[in-house]
């Protein structure tokens, strides 16, 4: 069996190597403490596998995305976002009947306890929509208290369905909520995205062409965020699940570590920022500068991420269906041609070049979501329910793996040493 060998000291040690399915290799350290007393350190577990998986490879350097085996190109020309959810939930792309009878089980969930709806007065105006959102999914969950098990793969799947309903309609409530709306009803049998968009925008009435664009651009949107291994939102939903909490405690874990501006907060913070470039003139050399400026906090929003170190190749597709969208919907943003120019300058500047950073999923996403009508502060509630499927699929995958752990992880302490009691007086 291959293996690795460590010497700390005068120790030496055999690690055994597991090799993933393309060829990754990982050095199995679960036995280090015990045979060597030391621990490893790896800052933002930049170089930590969490876990073995079968849904999602990315292979950063080259630019790769692939979901069971099929690229994120493919999907994203051939599949709808649903598929997709069921390719991760159930490991095989469905046939015709099966994906009628996975969609015929998500709508079997459409209704909504009205009390819920306390969630958004309990709120101000101004409460963020994912704090919104965290706290809706939480409270759902109190009302399924007998059917929660999640160890019970039954009530998993049931819970999957229900939150993959309910989910688009707690987001469309909450907006409507905050505009001082009346709330619109899911119209049953309708598509899943154009049905979100009719609770958003519409009067549940009839879905026109217009809005079949959007939804299919949307659509393609959720797809393109189903899942990415192990980022920091799909790795809370494990952490919080692998305690043995409900699936919906795990979901809300999501969705607050979602919410932060280095991950999918950023969707929003790049339209701010380029709104903000376009209001002062659109010098996009002044933000490139300020961006490379160590003294500066101001980040280019959207470029970057941790594991790509070429280009996102969900960025791509993004940026094509942008331009699609804004032509089909007769929309003219004038932020698209700062995002082009922004992207241009950084592709072609040292700072960028040298440290690989790319525009990521997030740099594109949001001019179609503003060209959909959606309030920017909304963007990352549309990472969540295109995140949904992943999240839900790998909460399903760890309960189903026997060789699944509470997480808990070690540290290395540098705080004091033991030292006496020091007496109230003394101090
Ligand atoms: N603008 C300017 N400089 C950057 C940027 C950026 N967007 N991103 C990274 N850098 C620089 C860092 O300052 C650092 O420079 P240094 O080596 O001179 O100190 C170097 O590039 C490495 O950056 P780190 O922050 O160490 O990279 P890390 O992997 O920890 O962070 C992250 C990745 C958080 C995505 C980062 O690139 C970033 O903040 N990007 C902007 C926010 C963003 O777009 N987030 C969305 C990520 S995608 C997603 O969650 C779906």
């Amino acid at each position: 069996m291959p293996e690795a060998v460590l010497r700390i000291g005068e120790k030496e040690v055999s690690l055994p190597l597991m090799t993933g399915s393309v060829g990754e290799t990982a050095v199995d350290i679960s036995s280090l403490r015990d045979e060597t007393g030391a621990v490893t350190l790896d800052d933002g577990f930049a170089n930590t596998a969490e876990t073995a998986s079968d849904l999602t490879f990315v292979d950063g350097e080259a630019g790769v995305l692939i979901h069971r085996g099929y690229t994120i190109e493919d999907l994203a020309s051939e599949a709808s976002f649903l598929e997709v959810a069921h390719l991760l939930l159930f490991g095989a792309l469905p046939t015709k009947g099966e994906l009628e009878s996975f969609v015929g089980s998500i709508q079997e969930h459409l209704h909504v306890d009205s009390a819920i709806r306390n969630v958004f007065s309990a709120v101000p105006q101004d409460a963020h929509p994912m704090q919104v959102l965290g706290s809706a999914v939480a409270a759902l969950g109190g009302h399924y208290a007998d059917d929660l098990d999640p160890n019970d793969p039954e009530s998993v799947e049931r819970n999957s369905y229900r939150l993959i309903a309910k989910l688009p309609i707690l987001i469309a409530w909450a907006h409507r909520a905050r505009e001082g709306q009346e709330i619109v009803d899911p119209i049953p049998g309708a598509d899943y995205v154009a049905n979100f968009l009719e609770m958003m925008f519409g009067d549940g009435g009839h879905i026109d062409e217009q809005e079949q664009i959007a939804a299919k651009a949307l659509d393609s949107l959720l797809l393109l965020h189903a899942d990415h291994g192990q980022n920091c939102s799909t790795s809370a939903v494990r952490l919080v699940g692998s305690s043995g909490a409900n699936l919906y405690g795990a979901i809300t874990g999501g969705i607050f570590a979602l919410s932060g501006p280095l991950h999918g907060g950023a969707n929003q913070e790049v339209l701010e920022m380029l709104a903000s470039i376009s209001e002062d003139g659109g010098d996009v050399d002044k933000y490139i500068n300020r961006a490379k400026d160590k003294d500066d906090p101001f980040r280019l929003m959207g470029f970057g991420h941790r594991v790509y170190k070429n280009f996102d190749p969900r960025a791509n597709v993004i940026r094509t269906t942008a331009e699609e969208v804004l032509n089909r919907l007769g929309v003219d943003d004038p932020l698209l041609d700062v995002a082009v120019q922004l992207q241009k300058r950084a592709l072609e500047d040292d700072y960028f070049v040298e440290r690989k950073l790319f525009p990521n999923v997030d740099f594109f996403s949001g001019i179609i979501y503003r060209a959909l009508g959606f309030p920017v502060d909304m963007f990352t509630t549309l990472f969540a329910l295109g995140r949904l499927p992943g999240w839900l699929s790998q909460f399903k995958e760890m309960k189903t793996d026997s060789s699944n752990r509470i997480f808990r992880p070690r540290q290395i302490y540098t705080g004091e040493p033991k030292r006496a009691w020091l007496p109230m007086e003394e101090r």
